[in-house]
């Protein structure tokens, strides 16, 4: 049986927010796409057009996939045009009071059926949900970056989240041709809980002279089947990102194991971010 596609409300046009418009848009849902800036809406519309247009160049998607695509997105400003939506995923930044704000007036204009769902990494679902006049229609989703590619989904079920949201989202993201993996409300949930912790301790490695930064990313990949070292790939997250989930986990936590190692706090400090900044762990200048 094929399932009925909703008409998705993404809020954000950013990082997540264009992958999953993407997303949604090629697995047949009409996505209603929201920025509060004209400006910044369309510059994400262009950039997942050049995306489906590369596809198209390497004969994965065809032209008329592509334009029909694109006819499901549809960029909007005022939060208003999200009434009609009966799902709605927030891709806002990373930041309590923000999300706090904009899911209390998406709240208000969403139709008492409609579930409101978060794509947060590390803030509680619980607290968020707290705000919100429905607390069981609403629920974490944590898609994983690049959205079209990476198949898993953590959906993170708040303490008032109720089964059918919890169903709903999962077949959602099902007919993505996604995996749901069901995860509790803590902080990290399951894969930023444990791939940070393995980021940092490689870069206890390299404080302790263990290795090069080039030999520990070697012996994770070739030692444990990884694409990519943890190093390589918290130069890819970005370290100030790397840094701001550790400091997240140790201070909800309490526990030391958590804590940032230093060589990743003074690369920060050095504006040091990674690929982003053409330097982390990795020099990307040359
Ligand atoms: N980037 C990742 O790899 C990743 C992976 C999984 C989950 N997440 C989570 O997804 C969420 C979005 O992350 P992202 O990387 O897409 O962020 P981003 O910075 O790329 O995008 C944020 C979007 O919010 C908009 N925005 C910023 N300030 C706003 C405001 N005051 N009012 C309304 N809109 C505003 C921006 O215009 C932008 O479209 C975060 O909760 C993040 O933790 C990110």
């Amino acid at each position: 049986m094929t399932l009925p596609r909703h008409t998705l409300g993404i809020v954000g046009t950013g990082t997540m927010g264009c992958g999953l418009a993407q997303a949604a848009a090629q697995a047949g849902y009409t996505v209603v796409f929201q920025n509060r800036r004209e400006a910044s809406v369309e510059q994400a519309v262009k950039k997942i057009r050049q995306g489906l247009e590369r596809l198209v160049a390497k004969e994965k998607l065809t032209k008329v996939e592509c334009e029909e695509t694109m006819e499901r997105i549809r960029p909007v400003v005022p939060l208003e045009e999200l009434k009609a939506c009966e799902r709605i995923v927030e891709c806002l930044p990373e930041d309590l009071e923000l999300k706090r704000e904009l899911l209390q007036r998406i709240d208000a204009i969403a139709g008492d059926e409609s579930i409101i769902a978060t794509n947060t990494s590390s803030l509680s679902v619980t607290k968020l949900a707290s705000y919100l006049r429905r607390p069981a229609h609403f629920v974490g989703l944590h898609f994983f970056n690049p959205v079209p590619l990476m198949r898993l989904v953590e959906v993170v079920r708040g303490m008032r989240t109720s089964d059918s949201t919890v169903a709903a989202v999962r077949g959602l993201a099902e007919s993505m041709g996604k995996v749901p993996v069901e995860v509790k409300d803590s902080p990290g949930f399951v894969v930023n809980r444990v791939l940070f912790p393995m980021i940092n301790e490689a870069a206890f490695a390299l404080q302790q002279g263990v290795a090069t930064p080039d030999s520990i990313d070697e012996c994770m990949k070739l030692g444990c089947n990884h694409p990519l070292g943890p190093l390589a790939l918290a130069d890819l997250v970005g370290l100030d990102v790397v840094f701001a989930i550790l400091d997240s986990l140790y201070r909800e936590y309490g526990e030391s194991r958590y804590a940032p190692c230093l060589e990743i706090k003074k690369r920060v400090e050095a504006g040091w971010l990674g690929r982003k900044s053409g330097r982390g762990f990795y020099n990307y200048e040359a």
